[in-house]
């Protein structure tokens, strides 16, 4: 991982999990539905036939599991889940969020680029633009073969980032405020600096959080790689026992597949392990 820098003295929000976490709240009901849905379109053929797919336990690996918000939701759903985070601090939070709901799951501390599980899953996803912190190609195929070393054969990786067309603004700028009681998250996240030729960008990730004790901002900057359309497919072209069978966006609808090309932006690829050394890649 590209280690962030700190600004000042502000502390990163990745050492935060508990708000970073809450930022993206709003995002967690839709991707667990999708989860449950892409495992009953494309699941596994060995979980059991006799429920709906979507409504088995399945064994979920999460991918850079920050604070945890989709393995407490995954886990109130009945799924096994096992995540892990390169950062010490969101494992102890989930931690303690299993603990004082009266969940389980299995956690580690683990990199993208190398980790090892001793089971196989039936579903890995990593969302939210967490893979293209690995900002070089060793890195990324690196990581799409721990994947498939940790997937079932007919396992899926669901596999969320943000896409860079050509001619996408390169000053980007978002900002989006979330209420949780009498707690207020506003999350910033700007394009500081921005390289087609080396495909890193630098984007500042800030958080202000309001509450009736006072004000607390996070701030890091971090570089994360870019990717246009034919770049991530040439990236897949280098993991063929990962073969493309659905593409989507960040409406998390599976009745509405997209084209992985230039027109695409929030990007979720549905990767199945084929088992097959060789795929094409039709989308
Ligand atoms: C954008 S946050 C996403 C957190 C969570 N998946 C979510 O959607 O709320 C990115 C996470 O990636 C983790 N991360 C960055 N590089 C990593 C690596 N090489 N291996 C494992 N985790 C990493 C960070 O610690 C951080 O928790």
């Amino acid at each position: 991982m590209g280690k962030a820098s700190q600004t000042a003295s502000i502390p990163d929000g990745y050492d935060a999990p508990e708000f970073w976490d809450l930022a993206f709240s709003d995002e967690t009901i839709p991707e667990a539905d999708f989860i449950e849905a892409v495992l009953q379109k494309f699941g596994p053929t060995s979980l059991p036939d006799s429920r709906p797919k979507s409504s088995s336990p399945a064994r979920i690996l999460e991918i850079a599991c920050g604070g945890g918000r989709q393995v407490i939701e995954l886990a109130i759903r009945g799924h096994h889940v096992t995540a892990f985070d390169l950062n010490e601090r969101c494992i102890e939070y989930v931690t303690q969020r299993l603990r004082r709901k009266k969940l389980d799951a299995d956690l580690f501390i683990g990199d993208m680029t190398s980790f090892r599980v001793k089971e196989q899953f039936d579903l890995a996803h990593c969302l939210v633009n967490s893979f293209r912190h690995l900002i070089s190609e060793a890195d990324a195929v690196a990581h799409l073969n721990c994947v498939t070393s940790a997937l079932k054969p007919g396992g899926l990786y669901l596999l969320g980032l943000h896409l860079l067309p050509p001619d996408a603004a390169e000053d980007d700028c978002e900002r989006w405020t979330i209420h949780s009681g009498k707690t207020r998250v506003t999350t910033t996240i700007r394009v500081l600096d921005f390289n087609r030729r080396t495909r890193i960008e630098t984007v500042r990730f800030s958080l202000k959080v309001t509450r009736p004790t006072g004000v607390l901002r996070f701030q890091a900057d971090h570089r994360l790689r870019i990717y246009r359309a034919d770049q991530m497919r040439s990236l897949l072209k280098k993991v063929p026992e990962l073969e493309l069978i659905g593409v989507y966006d960040f409406n998390y609808d599976l009745e509405e597949p997209r084209k992985l090309d230039d027109e695409l932006g929030d990007t979720v690829l549905v990767l199945k392990k084929t088992g097959r050394v060789t795929s094409a890649v039709n989308f």
